[in-house]
């Protein structure tokens, strides 16, 4: 029996979007590919700021007692892991940036990641720039701190028009999908 488990993380406000529909499609992706699948709105939770007090550092956890503790527990269990977010000036909006700091609780005092090895994450981004590379500079740094996490970053995929069912993204996230569920 395999037992996967990919989650999926939707950072914008508009939860029937861009990002929404492509991060469901790609967790629909990891389901026919046998995983167990989780969506968390971001919107919809109470998710404060790193508050940068280094309780992390000498202990095991986050010193925040909000919404985020189910997210480390859920990040620790997963196998794949979906981070969607739409772009804002350039780059992934504020409240991925703000779980991306949060993260910082599964590194050590030398920066070296606490979590378990093998987990693979795809980032997915929505945008109105046609050019799908335009923002990719900034979008390889966030692939960056997943490799510093330990996390092995599998894909970026990036859309720029409204998505409707027959676009090809939404083919494309869904292979993602599969592929972080291998
Ligand atoms: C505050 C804000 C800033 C934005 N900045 C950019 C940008 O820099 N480049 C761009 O191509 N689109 C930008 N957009 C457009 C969104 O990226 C685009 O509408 C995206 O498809 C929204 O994704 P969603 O449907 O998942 O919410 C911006 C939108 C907002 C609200």
């Amino acid at each position: 029996m395999i037992c996967l488990k990919v989650i999926g993380f939707v950072s914008s406000p508009r939860k029937d979007g861009n990002t929404s529909k492509l991060v469901k499609s790609a967790l629909d992706g990891a389901k026919k590919a046998g995983a167990e699948t989780k969506l968390f709105q971001l919107s919809e939770m109470d998710i404060g700021d790193c508050k940068a007090c280094m309780f992390c550092k000498a202990n095991d956890g986050c010193a925040q007692k909000d919404d985020f503790q189910e997210i480390y527990k859920e990040i620790c269990d997963a196998d794949g892991i979906v981070f969607g977010s739409p772009i804002y000036f350039f780059d992934i909006n504020a409240k991925a940036r703000l779980v991306e700091d949060r993260l910082f609780a599964f590194t050590n005092a030398e920066m070296k990641s606490k979590l378990p090895k093998g987990k693979k994450a795809i980032l997915i981004t929505s945008q109105t720039t046609p050019d799908k590379n335009a923002f990719m500079n900034n979008l390889k740094v966030h692939e960056t701190s997943m490799n510093m996490l330990g996390i092995e970053p599998v894909g970026i995929l990036t859309t720029f028009s409204e998505m409707k069912d027959d676009s090809p993204e939404i083919e494309e996230a869904k292979k993602l999908g599969e592929k972080i569920a291998e």
